[in-house]
Parts: structure tokens; C-alpha cells; sequence
């Protein structure tokens, strides 16, 4: 049915009424004519695809992927400043709150991922399609670098049959994860002119432990199962907006540390610093990444941030996308942190926590980053001061 787009939700799918009914639609911007398919009904709400455009509007981004039309990746087709708007819109809605934020660009709106997970098709790399079940055979996303997809495109002339998954990972070095069953040594004489690492069902069958990924100065490792930001060129951007709003100080608390790279990154601009971390595998990327870093005055835990003692006076956090839960939230609010600096990867609970924190922070400035072009997804940095 044919449809015209009103609006965009929160997570930026275009917005129609379809007999009355809100219809979310993946890849519709305000404005435009599409003619779509209904892919699910519920009660108050349809999810649509679009089958084709019929009138598109000027802030298209036109897709160049030749899977764009069924492969699920790309999943928003507007300018940073959509994003921008919702970002705002969002912090009205639940922190009630009218900041205008700063946004810092990209360079480029493809070939910046340096991770990618894909599952098996009848022997074929594919990825799953959104708001379903089905699988799209791919032999490249042009979402990630050059390095990833030349591993892609290795693996596709070979039937990868009893494997389950297959994830890429890395920038200058690269890491191929094997999950499910295979004769790996195929895929070893296939791959070794091409990769760093070969992990097989958790245990390394090829070359390192770890990769390296280098940001700015610094040199991080990155083990199979720590989280590592997506966009390697946007790191450096990120973290120097972290550094910025965290300023100088004594003490320095990393919360939700991953391999430790914030910590590390401002480490020379505080007397000392500690990262806490959930995940064993991260902090041992952390530890290592101290050591290869010559970073001396950082230390890491092992531990879950709503169960810890604060004693540091500048705060960074970096959640996932569930954002901070109630336990946190009281632990910081009852400490005596003075700068709380907070990297968000989901504005809705980001707005939700500010909300909470504005009793007693004043919110400083807010920097929106343009880390996942083509897609609905955002990171934002904003700093708050306790009154
Ligand atoms: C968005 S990542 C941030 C990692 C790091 N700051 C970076 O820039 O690479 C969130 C991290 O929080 C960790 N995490 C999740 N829940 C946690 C919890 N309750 N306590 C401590 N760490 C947690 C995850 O394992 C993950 O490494």
C-alpha cells in the first residue's frame, strides 16, 4: 500500500497511519511517498518495509549497498541532523530539558565498522534481515573497512556448511571468530596471508590471542569477547571530547571500562585512575593494555558498577544501552563525584538518567557524534557538574 511519512519515532523509523493505525517503517523520512509492506501487526501498532520509494525526499542519502533493500544494516538513510533533532526531542520528552547539542561529523558513511557478526545460510555468509527472521547472503558490507571485507570475500568462495556464525573484527589488524563446527585448518591456509587471528569455538587456532587497534597514540588489544567501539575513526574524536569535558584532576574513576581505553586515553591528565568492569575478558584486554600503553598510574577491577565504593572525584561512565540502573544511580548520587562525564550510546535512557541526576548536577554541554551513518544508531558525551 501506498503511504505517506508524517514523522520519525524516537528510533528514527518513518512514521504513517495505515487505516488509522501507526506504522513504523525502517528507511522513510518525513516527506516521503513509499509504497510498503506490512511485516507485523500488533495491537496498537504495524512494523512496514518499504517496497519502493515513490517520492523520496531531498535529505535522502541514497544507499549504495546492493543489499540495501533486504539486508537489515542499513537501517535510516538521513543526515546527522535528523538525529539531532530526535536527540533533542527525546531529551524534552524524558529529561525535560531543552539543550541544543553539539555535534561532531565523520569523515565517511561507509567503511567504518571494524566489526562484523554474521550467521550461516546454506554453507553462505549472511546477515539477518530487520523485523525478521530471514537471512540476506552478503559477500560485503559496505558499512565495514577494506580489511573485513577481503576476509568476506575469501570466506565466500568456500561452503561454510556446520558453521554457525562468523565475526570479523579489527582496523590494521584482523580477527576472524569461528563459532559451530568446521575443519578449520581450511579456513587457516584460506585466510593466514589475510588475518592476524583465528579464534575456533573460543580457543586460538592461528596467530594472536588479541588484536591491536591503534587510536591516536595509543595501542589497544581487543580479545574476542570485549566490547571495542565500532567506529575506529571516530574514536580518537570521542575520546578527545571525554578528555575535554573531564579536564585535569587527582582521582579519575572509568566505569564501565571495556578494555580500559578511556582510563588509559586520560590517564596523563590525573594523578590516578581506576576502570571497573563486569566482563573477564575486558579486563584482561585492560590489563594488557596498561602494560602495552606504559600507562602506570591506572589500576582495574573486576566488578559490577552497582555494588562498588566511590572515592574519586571525577566520574566517567560509559553503560550499555540499558544505561545506569537505580543501585548506580544512588551510588554516584550519594558519593562525592564533582564531574560526572557520561558516554551514551542510547539517548533514551541517557535522557532518563539525566533526568534523575539534575537534583543534584547541572548539565554542562552535550556533544552528539555521527559514529553510525546509515543507521538509527547514536553516541553522545555530556558532562554534568554537581551544584
Ligand atoms: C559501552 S561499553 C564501554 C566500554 C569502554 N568504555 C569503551 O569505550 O570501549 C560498556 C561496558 O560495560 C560493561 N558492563 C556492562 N554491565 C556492567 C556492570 N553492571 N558493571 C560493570 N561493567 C558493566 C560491558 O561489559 C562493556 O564492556
Amino acid at each position: 500500500m501506498i503511504v505517506k511519512i508524517d514523522n520519525l519515532s524516537h528510533d528514527l523509523k518513518g512514521i504513517a497511519k495505515v487505516n488509522g493505525k501507526v506504522t513504523f517503517i525502517d528507511n522513510a523520512l518525513p516527506g516521503e511517498v513509499v509504497n510498503i509492506k506490512i511485516m507485523e501487526e500488533k495491537k496498537n501498532f504495524n512494523k512496514g518495509k518499504v517496497i519502493s520509494y515513490i517520492e523520496k525526499s531531498k535529505d535522502r542519502i541514497e544507499n549504495i549497498c546492493p543489499y540495501f533493500d533486504r539486508c537489515g544494516g542499513c537501517s535510516f538513510s538521513g543526515t546527522i541532523e535528523y538525529k539531532k533533532n530526535i536527540f533533542r526531542d527525546i531529551l524534552r520528552r524524558y529529561a525535560n530539558m531543552d539543550i541544543n547539542p553539539n555535534v561532531i561529523y565523520g569523515d565517511n558513511i561507509y567503511g567504518y565498522r571494524n566489526k562484523i557478526s554474521m550467521k550461516i545460510n546454506n554453507g553462505k555468509l549472511s546477515l539477518v534481515e530487520e523485523n525478521s527472521t530471514e537471512l540476506v547472503d552478503i559477500n560485503k558490507c559496505l558499512l565495514c573497512n577494506d580489511k573485513i571485507n577481503m576476509v568476506i570475500e575469501k570466506l565466500s568462495v568456500i561452503n561454510l556448511d556446520d558453521l554457525k556464525e562468523v565475526i570479523i573484527r579489527g582496523t590494521d589488524s584482523i580477527m576472524v571468530i569461528l563459532k559451530g563446527e568446521y575443519d578449520y585448518d581450511i579456513i587457516i591456509k584460506l585466510l593466514e596471508d589475510y588475518v592476524d587471528s583465528i579464534i575456533y569455538n573460543d580457543v586460538c587456532v592461528y596467530g594472536d590471542e588479541y588484536i591491536i587497534i591503534n587510536v591516536d597514540k595509543y595501542r589497544y588489544g581487543v580479545f574476542p569477547e570485549s566490547f571495542f567501539q565500532v567506529n575506529t575513526l571516530m574514536i580518537s574524536r570521542l575520546y578527545d571530547k571525554v578528555k575535554e569535558y573531564a579536564g585535569c584532576g587527582d582521582k579519575l574513576l572509568d566505569l564501565y571500562c571495556g578494555a580500559g581505553t578511556i582510563g588509559i586515553y586520560l590517564a596523563d591528565n590525573f594523578k590516578s585512575v581506576r576502570g571497573i568492569e563486569i566482563n573477564n575478558a575486558a579486563i584482561k584486554g585492560a590489563n594488557l593494555n596498561k602494560e602495552i600503553n606504559n600507562i602506570n598510574n591506572i589500576s582495574f577491577e573486576l566488578g559490577n558498577a552497582n555494588n562498588i565504593n566511590i572515592y574519586e572525584d571525577t566520574l566517567v561512565v560509559d553503560p550499555p544501552r540499558s544505561g545506569l540502573d537505580d543501585k548506580t544511580r544512588n551510588i554516584i548520587i550519594n558519593s562525592e563525584v564533582k564531574k560526572l562525564v557520561y558516554v551514551s550510546c542510547n539517548p533514551i535512557t541517557l535522557a532518563r538518567d539525566i533526568n534523575i541526576f539534575k537534583d543534584k548536577y547541572d548539565i554542562i554541554d552535550i556533544t552528539l557524534f555521527d559514529n553510525f551513518p546509515n543507521t538509527i544508531h547514536m553516541e553522545s558525551v555530556c558532562l554534568l557538574e554537581r551544584r
